[in-house]
């Protein structure tokens, strides 16, 4: 069983008696509008089926963990990391605090610093990234405080998410400037970088999608970036949006 310790939480992994609990919060309106999904609706008994499957045969694709306060040993979120893609050394993160008196104390910022340890000191990753509502200013805090940076917004199903990434050096350097700081570097240096190569848009993005739209700034590592925005051309795709960085 994995266990780390941060200074106020434990990430552990998941066992069938944090099936109530997670039933408890996936079930919940209001937690679920932090997620842009509609509350879960299904019977417990269900649930606990398809639950106790993913702890016998996990994906390797993904690391789920829980989030227990150490002061007294209570189940109060889950943390994970996704989509791990060892080949581009990144994945996705996710967080909930389900219950509801552990937010605003310090808990997310915790439990964020001590799996990002956990990651940049038992996996190959150089990356992690993740999508936040652009309302859920509490969230981006957290995140801020631990290093994560905006780096563009994305549009799905009509929610707007602010996409925040880190890497490992930044991670490891401790540093975690304020999103301002940040934001005024980033402009005033994407003048330096404002055009992405004209070329692009006359390639294909990913998939067989033409280019939509260009974002370029200059990313923490001092490169030029551009987010393109993909517009699918194929009729078996058609309407479907994808985003893509690129570097130059
Ligand atoms: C998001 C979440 C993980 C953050 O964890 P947390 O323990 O509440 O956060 P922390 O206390 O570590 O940090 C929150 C920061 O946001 C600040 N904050 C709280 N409410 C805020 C608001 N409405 N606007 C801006 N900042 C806010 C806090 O003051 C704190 O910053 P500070 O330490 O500089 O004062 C947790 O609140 C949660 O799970 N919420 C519900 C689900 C959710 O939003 N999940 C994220 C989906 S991406």
């Amino acid at each position: 069983m994995m266990e780390t310790r941060g200074e106020k939480v434990l990430l552990r992994d998941k066992t069938l008696d944090d099936a109530i609990d997670d039933y408890r919060w996936r079930t919940d309106p209001e937690l679920a509008t932090f997620d842009a999904v509609p509350p879960l609706r299904m019977a417990f008994q269900d649930f606990l089926t398809i639950y106790s499957e993913e702890l016998r045969y996990p994906t390797p694709r993904q690391k789920n963990f829980a989030i227990v306060d150490l002061a007294t040993g209570k189940h109060i979120g889950n943390i994970m990391y996704y989509d791990i893609d060892e080949y581009r050394r990144q994945a996705e993160l996710g967080i909930m605090i389900g219950e509801r008196e552990y937010w605003s104390h310090g808990y997310g910022t915790d439990a964020l610093t001590t799996l990002l340890r956990h990651i940049f000191s038992t996996t190959r990753l150089e990356r992690i990234y993740l999508h936040t509502l652009d309302w859920n200013h509490r969230a981006q805090r957290a995140f801020e405080k631990v290093g994560f940076v905006p780096i563009s917004t994305v549009t799905r199903r009509g929610h707007t998410f602010v996409a925040m990434e880190i890497y490992r050096d930044r991670f490891e350097s401790g540093k975690s400037p304020a999103r301002t700081q940040v934001q005024a570097q980033d402009s005033t240096r994407a003048d330096a970088c404002r055009a992405p190569p004209a070329a692009w848009s006359a390639q294909p993005c990913h998939l067989p999608a033409v280019l939509d739209s260009a974002r370029a700034f200059v990313s923490h590592q001092g490169v030029c970036v551009a987010h393109l925005t993909c517009q699918s051309s194929g009729h078996a795709r058609r309407g479907a949006t994808g985003e893509e960085k690129r570097s130059w």
